[in-house]
Formats: structure tokens, sequence, C-alpha cells
């Protein structure tokens, strides 16, 4: 288990017990409350298995059940690693060329299958389901709420930051794992909702009927069930999107939704220095984290000329140097038998690369933060089989999870007021307006000015972007911060400059980490500023110098610190550092990295370039595809008859969005293209469980 994050600067680690299993015959540790996947890239084993097709390794892409790249067997069975809780006692076994399935001669016997008839089913356990859940619930609507997971909150559990928006809607100010834990309470105290974990819609059939299999990851445990519900509302999340260039099934190459999983959820240490393609929130949040669990970011790649996610996450890893390269994409990963290396290029205008601006950078891992798709196939089956159909969250748009709390909700209170054959609630319309508030892009980012100087204490916002954040208005006791306009978007300013009585909420609250304290009472020249920290910080001590940055990591000198506060029990994880500064650049001081912070480093070797693999089930090139394409094929069916994409394990799931791309990189249009035809079944499922059978694999 050498793998493991031992400290974190928000998370506790837990003790757990030890459990043994097999690799290959090997014999391994893990912890109970593992997957599969967690505790074999905890042991340093994250190829999986070799593709039947071409032998390349197999290993992890989306830890969320979604792809099947980590296909592992497990007593004999294939199963999906993360998918499946480790067991003492397990025979793991990688997966060379196709499974091969345990002989069995007993003959299977029968259950019968009945179908349960429910009020609400809510497929899908996160911020959106569970807040739809907790307003049917509370009119007293039979609900039933499940989730593949064996615990709610979806990615609610892997975000270890702090929420935008506002404390009163979305608990703004409070870790995405914390508000998990709130509303997990919430719903287990409601008597109407019953919820089942470790359970995967796997079909919407057309007589109105939603399969379920539970405890589809544990070979020979799966239970099959049927429920018809009265309403359907799908809440099943996004899921990634996988980027098309040389060498992308190598291991190494992760979701940054599967690194946030290992990382955050799972506690493992699955890199040491990584590369992040994408500077969107998920990409920026994904990059802090890494750096949360002391993994070295080597930079951020955008295609884009600008970031796309909130300038505050920005410009918290721009104070500690981490480069965000706009107009960059990456161009090719390489390494035997894990990414060593990845090389990437400046685009032009019309998104070319420029011709020697490739660079090559030593990572062990890239992280693939490009967009996510909306997880709605249920959704389109339930319309063509006329059960009243509804859907929330990242299932319905995508956006950040406050805004699918508040979609959820919305979503709860229309299914119950049409059960009920009532209207929409009256709040409806102001949760609508805050709806679209949260869904919002970012708006212009205003110029930073010193501040006035009346006041001998004030919080200095280095807030400059239109965003739909205010907690550091609400948190002020004195009512002294108020937002441009009044307006959540607006940004933050010092209303009442007399008031501030430092009592540092502010500072601790900003999801942002961008507020910080300048203290004039005792040294006017020389003032004390308090700036937030929320990475480890184990060797910083009163006198360690550091080098004190602006808000976009611009050095302003090197200072010692002159005292550490530790974080409040309000806002736990939130150190608090304080220097005495020159006035004059007191207030631009925005936060601090350490004299030792590693430079980004360039590695010299160029490896040979891999394929790039559309079609990672069935190991399916772009060339392959973009051959059949300009024959004339412009049926995603016929080109699975001809080429197998799609025809993998994950149900084209991974591919197609890329398929899509393809098709429109070649001037064809989406009306002129026939798309994949959707699989009866979603999720892989035993014919076993879906016959009901009730032999249980010893
Ligand atoms: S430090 Fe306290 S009193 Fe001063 S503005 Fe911030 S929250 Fe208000
Ligand atoms: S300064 Fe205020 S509005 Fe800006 S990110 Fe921080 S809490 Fe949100
Ligand atoms: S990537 Fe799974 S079927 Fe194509």
């Amino acid at each position: 288990m050498t793998n493991r994050i031992r400290n974190h600067p928000v998370l506790a680690v837990p003790t757990r017990e030890t459990i043994s299993f097999t690799w290959h015959g090997r014999l391994l540790t893990g912890f109970a409350g593992d997957t599969v996947t967690s505790a074999l890239v905890a042991a340093g084993i994250d190829c999986f298995g070799r593709h039947s097709k071409d032998g390349s390794p197999e290993s992890l892409f989306c830890a969320n059940g979604q792809c099947s790249a980590c296909l592992v067997m497990a007593d004999d069975v294939p199963v999906k690693g993360c998918m499946t809780p480790l067991k003492q006692g397990m025979n793991l076994s990688p997966v060379n060329d196709l499974p091969s399935l345990p002989r069995d001669d007993s003959p299977p016997q029968f259950a019968e299958l009945p179908v349960r008839d429910v009020g609400v089913l809510i497929i899908g356990g996160g911020p959106a389901g569970m807040a739809a859940a907790i307003e049917l619930g509370s009119t007293g609507v039979e609900t039933l709420l499940v989730d593949d997971k064996n615990m709610l909150g979806g990615k609610l559990v892997l975000q270890t930051h702090k929420f935008f928006g506002s404390e009163e809607d979305s608990r703004a100010g409070m870790r995405g794992y914390q508000i998990a834990k709130i509303m997990e309470a919430e719903v287990a105290a409601l008597p109407s909702v019953d919820v089942c974990l470790d359970t995967t819609a796997v079909a919407v059939y057309s007589d109105g009927v939603v399969g379920l299999v539970t405890g589809g990851g544990l070979p020979g445990h799966s239970r099959y069930h049927q429920v018809r519900p009265r309403r359907l509302l799908v809440a099943t999340g996004a899921r990634e999107r996988m980027l098309a260039f040389p060498g992308n099934t190598l291991p190494g190459v992760f979701g940054a939704g599967a690194f946030q999983t290992l990382v955050n959820r799972d506690l493992v240490l699955c890199s040491r220095r990584l590369l992040v393609v994408g500077a969107g929130n998920v990409g920026l949040i994904a990059a802090y984290h890494a750096l949360q669990a002391g993994v070295e970011v080597a930079a951020v790649v955008e295609f884009a000329p600008n970031v796309g996610g909130y300038a505050v996450h920005a410009d918290k890893l721009r104070r500690l140097d981490v480069p965000i390269l706009t107009r960059h994409t990456i161009l090719k990963a390489v390494g035997n038998g894990h990414v060593e290396q990845a090389t990437i290029g400046a685009v032009d205008e019309e998104g070319a690369v420029i011709p020697g601006s490739e660079q090559e950078w030593a990572v062990d891992t890239v992280l693939i933060a490009v967009g996510l798709n909306r997880v709605d196939e249920f959704y389109h089956k339930a319309q063509e089989a006329g059960i009243p159909v509804y859907s929330a969250g990242d299932a319905a748009e995508i956006a950040e999870a406050s805004a699918a709390m508040i979609d959820g909700r919305l979503a709860g209170q229309t299914i119950a007021a049409a059960l009920q054959h009532g209207s929409a609630p009256s709040s409806s319309s102001d949760w609508i307006s805050k709806l679209a508030v949260l869904r919002s892009k970012p708006g212009p980012t205003h110029a930073q000015s010193p501040p006035a100087q009346k006041a001998l204490v004030e919080p200095v916002f280095h807030c400059l972007e239109e965003i739909p954040c205010n907690p550091c208005t609400s948190v002020c006791p004195e009512g002294a911060v108020a937002t441009e306009g009044d307006l959540i978007t607006g940004v933050p300013y010092l209303f009442k400059p007399e008031s501030c009585k430092a009592c540092l909420n502010c500072v601790r609250v900003c999801p942002g980490l961008a507020i910080t304290l300048v203290d004039s009472r005792t040294d006017y020249h020389h003032p004390t500023v308090t700036v937030p920290y929320e990475l480890p910080h184990t060797e910083l001590t009163i006198d360690t110098e550091v080098i004190v940055v602006d808000r976009q990591g611009e050095e302003l000198g090197v200072y010692p610190i002159i005292k550490l506060l530790k974080p409040s029990r309000a806002y736990p994880a939130t150190a608090l550092v304080q220097f005495r500064l020159p006035r004059d650049i007191a207030w631009r001081a925005a936060g601090f990295r350490p004299m030792t912070s590693p430079a980004a480093a360039i590695a010299a070797a160029v490896a040979a370039a891999a394929q790039t693999i559309i079609c990672r089930c069935e190991r399916v090139t772009e060339t392959e595809i973009r051959d059949a394409i300009r024959a004339g094929v412009r049926d995603l069916n016929q080109l699975k008859a001809l080429t197998r994409t799609g025809m993998g394990s994950c149900g084209g799931k991974t591919c197609r969005p890329l398929l899509e791309d393809i098709l429109r990189q070649e001037g064809v249009p989406p009306t002129d293209f026939t798309p994949l035809t959707e699989r009866p079944l979603f999720v892989e499922v035993s014919l076993g469980a879906l016959a009901g059978e009730k032999k249980v694999r010893s």
C-alpha cells in the first residue's frame, strides 16, 4: 500500500481495517472501503490487462462506471474495478485478451421478478437527486432514490473545495463532501423516501418499467429488480469526455473526475507530477486538488484563447507558480506501459498547431478535463416509453453542483405538484431565476485599484470577475461587505469602511481564497496582512521565509511569516498566515509560495508516436473512422458494423461524442448522419441477474 495519502490539508485520513487480496497470485493488502481499482492503484498497479486487439495496456479512465477500461477478473468473473468493492481474500487477475467465463454446468434456477410500483423513482443520488428527494419527502411523496455507489453524494463527495453561490441557497462556503453528509442525513430522516445504494439502473422498457441491478459490481451477488414509477426523475449526472490524441489510452491518462475520485474519495496518490488538459472549472479545481494532495502540477493547457473557469480558481494556481497556457493543446502522451512524457503545442487562431511550438513535459499523468456529457439516455428512453419523466442537475444541463442542488429542488417541487394535481409552488419562479444565475458563465473582470485608505483595518478583495457568489457579504457580522448592485454576480467591496472589526470571517469563508485582511492599527507603514492557505503546511513555521505574490502570482518579495492562525471550527481546513509588509505592496499581496517551489521541468527525449484511439473498448483508431467517413459512411450503426466502434462493453458511451466530433470535422452536419441506436441495456448486466437467477456463487 505504497501510494496512499497520509496527510491532507482538508481531509481527515481515517484508520481503516486492512484486508488481503491477490493480484495475479501476488499477495497484496488494501483497506476496507476500497474499490478494486483504488486498492490496485494504491499498490502501484495500474495496468489491468492487455487489449485483445493490439495487446496495449488497459487502465482506468473515468473511475465512475461509465467506461469499461478498468475491467479485471475478480474471483473468475469480469467486473469493473472502479465499481466493485474490495473484499477479504479476493482473487484478482488481469483481463488479457478476451475475458473467459467460469465453467459452470449446473442448471440455473430462476425466481419470479415482481414489479414494484412507486410514486417517484429518482436515478442518481448526487446533489440534484438528493435535493429532489428532500423536496418530495418533505411533502410525503413515496420516493425511491437509487444510486450506483455505496454512498449518496455523487460528485459532492469528491469536492474538497468550498462552494460558491450563496449561503442561503447553496450552502456557499461549505465544502462539497460536508454538504453531501448533511443532505444524506436530511434524506435519511424522511420516512417516505427509500434509498437503494449500490444499485444501477440498467434499462427503461417500453412498458414503463425500469430495470435495476443491486450489487452489480460484486461477483455472484447481483440482484435484478423492476420498478414501475408514476414519475421518473433522471439525475444521473455527467460523464467525462475523452480526448483524441496519440497515447490517449496509456495508463496515466485519466479523466479529471477519476483523479478526484482516487485522490479525494479514496485517498490514493495516483500521480507524482501531472499535466491538466482543460482550464474550465473542472480542470482548474482538479489541479488545485492535486497540489493539496502533494502532487506537482506541471501546467494546465487550454485550447481556447481564455481560461474558461472562474478567475479566482486560475489565480490560486498562478500564485503557486502553475503555468496556465491558453491556446495550447496536448499533441501526444508517450511512455513504456505508462505515461512518462506529454508533448504540448501552441495553436493559432484557426486551431492549427504552430510548427516549432512543441514542448515535451516529463509527467506521469495527464488529466483530461475538456468537458462533460450529460448522462441522459434514461431520459430519452423514458420519453419514448411514455413515462412522465424529468431531468435535473448535470443530466439536464452541465453546471456547478450548486446549480444542480437548486435544479433538483425545483424538479422535486414540480413532480410533487404534478402528483398532487396542484400547480408549481409560488417560490418556483424565484428559484428558476437563481438557477439561471448559477448556470451563467462568468461576467467581465474589473480592474483592481488600491483601497481608498479610509480605514485602518479592511479586507482586500482579489475577486474581480463577476461570478455568482456572495458568502463574503453574509458572513460579515458588521454587515460591512456588499456586492456591486447588490447582485450575487456583482464584485464584492467594503461597503462600510469604518465598520470592519477584523473578525476574519470573510477571509476564511471565501471559496476562491481571494480575500486578505490588511490591518494597519499597530503600524501604519507596515500593516499586517492575513492570507488564507489550504495546502499542506507542516513545514511552515513562524519566521519561515516565503515568496509573497500578488493576485496572479507576480512576486512581491521574500518575507517571513509572523503568525500562523489555525483553522476555525466554522471554517475547518482554512489556515491563515500573517506577514508584515510595506504599505505599498500590502494591498496587492494575495498569497505566497514556498521558496522551494519546484520549477516546471522540461524533458529531453521524444518517444515514438502512438496511434490515436477513438473507441477505447474496441481499440479503433481515428484513421479507421475518418477513412470510413470519407468513403461515405453516414450511419454510425454502419460505422459500428464496419469498424466495431461503439460495440464495446461501455456501449458506445465513451466514443460516441468523439465520433460526432469527427463527423463535424469532416464536414458532416448532425442532420446528415444517423446516430448510434441505443442498446436496450445501458449497463452491463449478467444474464443470470436479468433472469432473476437465485443461485449465489460460492
Ligand atoms: S474581517 Fe470580519 S468584520 Fe471585517 S469585513 Fe470581513 S467579515 Fe466583516
Ligand atoms: S470574494 Fe466574495 S464573491 Fe468573491 S469568491 Fe470570495 S466569497 Fe465569493
Ligand atoms: S469506447 Fe466503448 S464502445 Fe467505443
